[in-house]
């Protein structure tokens, strides 16, 4: 059995852990709003798998997976994957989940983070590219109000109006379309300080049998 993704958003439990991650990034100086960044996961992250054509199982799958992604920072920032996951896991049993899918879910939120995450299945794959093309300036620490004053990654997020991503010709290619404004970060701050990220999101892309894209302010980069 696999729940019903409106269940597993308005159960207690996932609530109450999602508030105090929200808490605690809060605490640390952050702006982001959790609820806010892994709605949008979820959906994209369903959204990659369905304009891929995978069975609608797979699709919810990873839905799931993207809402409960980051509720390990309700534990601590480090190692907020791992600790998501297993969380995750006993909170889906708990939900009446079967123990493969359950577990399939684990695997998939404790391998999202760029430091010691991998591709390593289809969920898994949807869900990095997902978290990792939310790029918004929400996401910027809340005492930084001024791009030309903030270091590099504060400017890249508060240049980002807008970013989305699409699944193009025919399913080969998973597009990031990115809309900077480039007097507050030129492009390349950009590529500085996601490097890391697109390169993981090129591997995961290459395990769904796609290629990864990214477009910004319209223009096709890679
Ligand atoms: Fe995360
Ligand atoms: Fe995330």
């Amino acid at each position: 059995m696999i729940p019903e993704l409106s269940k597993v958003k308005t159960d207690e439990e996932v609530q109450a852990i999602m508030t105090m991650a929200e808490n605690q990034i809060e605490a640390l100086g952050f702006t982001e709003h959790s609820r806010r960044h892994c709605g949008i996961v979820s959906k994209w992250a369903g959204d990659i798998l369905r304009g891929l054509g995978y069975p609608e199982e797979r699709v919810l799958l990873a839905e799931i997976a993207g809402y409960l992604h980051d509720i390990g920072n309700a534990v601590n920032r480090a190692d907020h994957a791992q600790s998501g996951a297993i969380l995750a896991y006993h909170i889906l049993k708990r939900m009446g989940m079967d123990t493969a899918h359950a577990a399939e879910v684990m695997m998939a939120i404790g391998n999202h983070d760029e430091e010691f995450g991998t591709p390593v299945s289809d969920i898994s794959s949807a869900l990095i590219i997902a978290d990792k093309a939310d790029v918004h300036k929400s996401r910027v620490k809340k005492n930084v109000t001024n791009a030309l004053q903030a270091n590099i990654h504060d400017r890249v997020n508060l240049a980002a109006e807008r970013s989305y991503l699409s699944v193009e010709r025919e399913g080969t290619v998973i597009t990031l379309h990115i809309e900077i404004d480039t007097a507050l970060c030129p492009v390349m701050d950009y590529f500085e300080i996601y490097f890391n990220r697109m390169r993981l999101c090129r591997k995961a892309a290459e395990f769904l049998n796609c290629r990864f894209s990214l477009d910004i302010n319209g223009t096709r980069l890679v």
